[in-house]
């Protein structure tokens, strides 16, 4: 076991830091970097199909269920598209209504979830088609899609999923580029832009391992005590808060809560005292101005938490210098296009967690009362 470790003294360690590899792995012989292209012929629905699609249905759990709610900002904003997600546990019990024309996309790190596969059971009975994404080849959702994008990540035997998280969300980062340029919603020259964005991403996250785990280890012997956490975020970045409180939850046992940063005032604010460590996603794109607005809009909550003594710790973009005057602490990540941010912001959050989680003496790889995979409804 040790062997397998590579030298890391757990699974999820080494996990965290094989994501530039997994990134990798999963763009690979997918996109054309002078065309802008992208091909996913794996996928077996016709560019027809893709064009007439009324709307994609996405169900999973957990952590995948994270990236379908990533997605969704993705799908939506490059393919024009509307985007449903499910928690693949609910879709079965809301008798939900199917549009013929509507597409399916499981989303799920083993293939063999139980709800997960319900949900595709449920949305196959209502005549929809369904897509998979998926890091275990020929895994039973697999054999009900019509196509998979498989998720290079490797096996990932840490119960706290991470490099396959970051995989699905490159993949689902594909998915929605492919769409956009089937449906002819994205110019060539934006498409070789993102695509082009995407290739440098995972040395991006080589630069955020190498320069953010001392200082989470150092943020872990401050806040490793507490009992409560809140992560919020705004946008594409509220999956993401989700994904870093589901973390901190599942390996420390602190309670932690994601929150979307502009519903703060309608309760939770209530909460905010000076024991309160509150992990804000602050990050932004210059170049986008939606991505702009919904920063500044966030940092007028990170002010209404410091106002009432809440510790923040934002994860921002390098240079930002307005924020580190703002905050005790500040994690900074590189600079990426707003729908490509969130696969660096959950580095230093997995991070933030393990580092917690050992203070705490618990145990990471084997967290009590989950399994791996949910192979029972
Ligand atoms: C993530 O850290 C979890 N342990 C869990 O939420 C997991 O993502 C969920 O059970 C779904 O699993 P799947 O991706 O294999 O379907």
């Amino acid at each position: 076991i040790q062997a397998e470790k590579a030298g890391y003294k757990h699974f999820m360690l080494k996990e965290i830091n094989e994501q530039p590899r997994a990134i990798r792995d999963t763009t690979l012989g997918r996109v054309s970097l002078e065309t802008g292209k992208v091909f996913l012929a794996e996928m077996q629905v016709s560019e027809k199909e893709f064009r007439e699609a009324s709307q994609i249905t996405i169900a999973a759990c957990g952590t995948s269920w994270h990236a379908g709610l990533a997605g969704k900002f993705m799908i939506e904003r490059l393919a024009r598209l509307p985007v449903d997600v499910d928690y693949a546990s609910e879709y079965r019990y809301r008798d939900p209504i199917a549009d013929p024309h509507a597409l399916g996309l499981l989303i799920t790190q083993s293939g063999e979830t139980a709800d997960t596969i319900a949900a595709q059971r449920e949305l196959i009975a209502k005549g929809s088609k369904t897509l998979a994404i998926c890091n275990v080849v020929g895994a039973a959702v697999t054999r009900e899609a019509q196509g998979t994008i498989t998720t290079n990540a490797g096996p990932e035997i840490g119960v706290a999923s991470t490099k396959a998280f970051t995989a699905q969300l490159t993949a689902l980062f594909l998915f929605a580029l492919y769409l956009a340029q089937v449906r002819g919603t994205i110019t060539a020259e934006q498409s070789m832009e993102l695509v082009d964005e995407l290739s440098k991403v995972p040395g991006k996250v080589e630069e955020i391992l190498r320069a953010v785990d001392d200082q989470c280890h150092s943020l872990a012997k401050i806040f490793s005590t507490s009992s409560d956490f809140l992560f919020l975020g705004r946008g594409i970045h509220y999956p993401i808060a989700l994904e870093g409180a589901l973390k901190l939850k599942e390996i420390s046992y602190i309670h932690a809560e994601g929150y979307p940063a502009g519903e703060m005032k309608h309760g939770p604010n209530a909460l905010i005292d000076e024991t309160l460590p509150v992990v804000c996603i602050a990050t932004k794109d210059p170049h986008d101005p939606s991505s702009v607005l919904k920063y500044e809009k966030t940092l007028s909550n990170i002010q209404e938490v410091t106002a009432r003594s809440g510790r923040v710790i934002a994860i921002a973009i390098e240079g930002d210098e307005e924020i580190k005057q703002l905050v005790e602490h500040t994690i900074q990540i590189p600079q990426a296009p707003e729908l490509l941010l969130p696969i660096l912001e959950v580095v230093p959050l997995q991070l933030l967690a393990y580092h917690i989680a050992v203070r705490r003496g618990c145990d990471v790889d084997q967290p009590r009362n989950l399994a791996k995979s949910v192979t029972v409804e």
